[in-house]
């Protein structure tokens, strides 16, 4: 069998057009503008009209995907959704985009790795495709995380941090010509490598309980009445975890490839906190001009950052062909992760 290796053909976003400001915040609960930029960097996000659905957030970013990537969803064999946010407790979003985007009977899977879905996923369908079980997927990360914010004083920590949002890649099989594949010391494009990690011993300083098996009938009126149906999180702890995780990954990959930081053309990380990402790029030594951020806009989308990152920077002129680049996410599960791509 010829040698595969994964291309990035065409990626899209999409955000919802309602802006909610750090001021319109502070109406609801003891917050302030300053607190929250001071913090973590953010000054707006978006959030959808009530009825929007995380697969219907999806559809323009897909749309955008596939126009840059001058094919159709039915030219795909394979759709992976990433999402903390699905339209329904089950089934995930992959089949219900397989049924809205009138795509063939494909496999349709999510994975569940929150804010690294990015990188699973992309790691995920890097591994179908050099396998051989996928020639063009759709790779989808959608959040629609402002219903279940708890906009009072009781949920203040969580509710200024995220937003809604959708990325979208689509991503394709090509041919390693003379068995060259993608590395960081040659020019062929796709996939280098990906690193995933997780530690479920921080499952519960960063989740939502309710619905599930924890909770008898997996919902009762006591975890409504007790804010389970909220998402909760130590944050302290996780800011550290999220410090040292993916350090330690991005050391990792970069190491394993023989290259330092200074090589890489641009770093697209998860948009959790900004005060995050700039300890991450200080420890890693990346120049400032080298790191994507752009959660001043958009709060954090989960699944969502990277996708959004990438698709702003492709227009931006910050993202081209040819470049070494790598993506790096900490998020629930605990689960961390970061990929090289030659762009
Ligand atoms: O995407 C998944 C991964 N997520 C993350 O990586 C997020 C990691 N954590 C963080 O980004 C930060 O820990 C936060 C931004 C969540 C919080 O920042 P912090 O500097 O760790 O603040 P803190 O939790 O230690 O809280 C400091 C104070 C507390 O008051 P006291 O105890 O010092 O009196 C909080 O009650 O700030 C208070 N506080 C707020 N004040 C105004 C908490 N939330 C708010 C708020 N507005 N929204």
């Amino acid at each position: 069998m010829e040698r595969m290796r994964t291309v990035v053909r065409g990626v899209g976003h999409n955000l919802p057009s309602q802006v909610v400001t750090n001021f319109d915040l502070s109406k609801f609960m003891d917050t302030s503008d300053d607190w929250i930029v001071e913090r973590t960097g953010i000054r707006e996000r978006r959030f959808v009209e009530p009825g929007t659905t995380t697969t219907d957030l999806a559809l323009p970013a897909i749309q955008m995907a596939c126009s840059r990537a001058g094919v159709t969803p039915q030219d795909c064999d394979m759709i992976i959704g990433a999402t903390l946010s699905p339209d329904f407790f089950f089934p995930g979003i992959g089949t219900v985009l397989q049924n809205k985007l009138g795509m063939a009977h494909v496999p349709a899977l999510d994975v569940r790795a929150q804010c690294s879905g990015l990188i699973y996923g992309l790691a995920t369908a890097d591994a179908y495709i050099r396998a051989g079980f996928a020639k063009r997927i759709l790779l989808v990360c959608s959040e629609v995380q402002s219903p279940i914010l708890e906009r009072t004083n009781r949920g203040r920590d969580m509710a200024v941090l995220f937003g809604d949002g959708a990325g979208a890649l689509i991503v394709e099989a090509q041919a390693c010509a003379g068995g060259e594949a993608p590395s960081a010391k040659n020019n062929v494009r796709g996939v280098i490598d990906s690193i995933m990690g997780s530690d479920g011993s921080g499952a519960q300083l960063l989740f939502l309980k309710a619905p599930g098996s924890v909770v008898p009938g997996f919902m009762t009126q006591a975890a409504i009445d007790a804010g389970d149906i909220h998402p909760k999180m130590d944050g302290r702890v996780v800011f550290k975890n999220a410090v040292t995780r993916m350090v330690e990954a991005a050391s990792n990959l970069l190491e394993r490839n023989g290259i330092s930081p200074s090589e890489l053309d641009l770093v697209l990380p998860h948009q959790a906190n900004l005060r995050i990402n700039e300890a991450v790029r200080e420890k890693l030594g990346v120049s400032e001009d080298r790191v994507f951020n752009n959660i001043q806009k958009y709060g954090n989308t989960t699944a969502a950052t990277i996708p959004i990152c990438m698709s702003e920077a492709t227009e931006q002129g910050k993202l081209k062909e040819g470049q070494l680049v790598m993506t790096l996410a900490f998020g629930a599960g605990f689960t961390w992760g970061c990929n090289l791509i030659r762009w």
